[in-house]
């Protein structure tokens, strides 16, 4: 398509009357809006009529293909292991990589995994790795490869040339309101793993209080349109549709979800986040070919935890990337909040409900995220939560804590804390971890 603004009106008309829009015009308009040749003005309507009216599967491939071609992609060719990728579509005290890609590496996989930063109320990895004393994230494309090829595992920055039509657009649809559509998140995060170039994609899309998706059904279905635009773009994929109406972990910060992370690896600390970690690797393992099914590949990871091998990795990737791995053994050396101030029951009962988006904001207030793009983050603070779903309590029994730079911050955000949660005087039901499976 030449970009003569009478064809992208033509394109805008077809679909905003609910027609399907050619994938050869559509990669076009797409691909002249990333050089530049098309105004904001027709995307945002465009994207405006597709969130209205739907994008067929043809379409979503169709914009999966042009953003990905629209910029660099990474050449993993030269890299002799099977290559993973896992991304989660976001949500609170959810630092699995961390934990994941070491106990994959020690399995013999080669994780190679593009990351951003953390944005509203959602946490990154990049910025929970900043909080390792000189840990670096910008990695360029040759020194990533060699230290995936050394070790199985590097974490670094995507840069700017890495599908810029997704980076543009989503910008846009952040405010057009065209964010909370299936066909447009799913292509905007595929396109970013296919063009990552791992053979094997493993989605963990969050359902519930805390993820983009509140209702298990949306993710389900976002969850089957990653995987079938993975297959069609050659990769295995795989998606597990897991929960987030609760914070994943206990702690939501950056420094205190690598103490999480290591506390995991070091076989310390059992529970969710855990459990989710080994389930992840199990599949990871699965689709890569090293374990006959995830069920086997979960078993080989929790055995990677027990001879310490998990950890082991974790310290050759701290210091491969910069980092201080003495971390792995000693978690003072991370920055520490100088007012903890712990938070009680205000009565008894059973916690009932968990706004786990709430909490990712409290620990955002505190410093621990950042509301714009350019805010620095605060590496120390964090919100803990110990108690979970279903847990019984007693009127001032200790559920969390709160890590502030001052009393004023950690009163307010123990305020915060309880607002989000919810009790009953009757007992309630933990939600699964797992809702489902989509395997490719
Ligand atoms: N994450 C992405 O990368 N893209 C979206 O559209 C939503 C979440």
């Amino acid at each position: 398509m030449t970009t003569t603004s009478l064809r992208a009106v033509d394109l805008i008309a077809r679909k905003r009357d609910g027609g399907e829009v050619d994938p050869a015009d559509l990669r076009a308009f797409v691909l002249a809006y990333a050089r530049d040749e098309l105004p904001d003005y027709q995307m945002a309507a465009f994207l405006m009529a597709g969130y209205l009216r739907g994008f067929t599967r043809r379409e979503t491939e169709a914009l999966t293909d042009a953003m990905v071609a629209s910029g660099d992609r990474l050449d993993l060719g030269r890299l002799t292991g099977p290559t993973v990728d896992k991304h989660s579509t976001g949500g609170v005290a959810d630092g699995t990589t961390l934990v994941v890609g070491p106990l994959a590496a020690a399995l013999g996989l080669q994780m190679v995994k593009l990351s951003g930063r953390g944005l509203g109320h959602t946490g990154g990895t990049l910025d929970k790795l900043e909080s390792i004393p000189g840990f670096r994230v910008g990695l360029g494309a040759g020194e990533l490869l060699d230290q995936v090829e050394r070790i199985g595992l590097a974490v670094a920055a995507q840069t700017a040339d890495l599908v810029p039509a997704d980076k543009a657009i989503y910008a846009l649809r952040d405010v057009t309101a065209t964010v909370g559509n299936t066909a447009l998140i799913a292509s905007s995060v595929m396109s970013k793993k296919l063009a990552g170039g791992a053979g094997c994609i493993l989605l963990d899309v969050k359902a519930g209080s805390g993820a983009f998706m509140h209702e298990t059904a949306d993710a389900v279905e976002l969850a089957r349109l990653c995987v079938e635009l993975g297959r069609a773009g050659g990769r295995r994929t795989a998606a597990l549709v897991t929960d987030m109406d609760q914070p994943l972990g206990e702690l939501v910060g950056n420094a205190v979800e690598v103490r999480e992370a290591v506390e995991a690896l070091r076989g310390e600390r059992p529970g969710r986040f855990l459990d989710l970690c080994l389930t992840l690797t199990g599949h990871l393992a699965a689709l890569a070919g090293a374990a006959a099914d995830p069920e086997q590949g979960r078993r080989d990871a929790e055995q990677a935890l027990r001879s310490g091998a998990g950890l082991e990795r974790f310290r050759d990737f701290v210091a491969a990337q910069g980092g201080d791995p003495r971390v792995a053994d000693d978690l003072s050396i991370l920055p520490q909040a100088p007012v903890t101030r712990e938070v009680e029951a205000p009565a008894g009962g059973w916690l009932e409900a968990v706004d786990a988006e709430e909490v990712g904001r409290v620990a955002a207030a505190l410093g621990a995220g950042r509301q714009r793009k350019e805010d620095r983050i605060d590496p120390a603070v964090a919100v803990e939560l110990d108690a979970k779903l279903g847990d019984r309590v007693e009127a001032g029994q200790p559920i969390g804590r709160i890590l502030a730079r001052d009393e004023a911050a950690a009163r307010a955000a123990a305020d915060g804390l309880l607002a989000a949660l919810r009790w009953s005087e009757r007992p309630g039901q933990a939600p699964p971890l797992v809702h489902e499976v989509v395997l490719g």
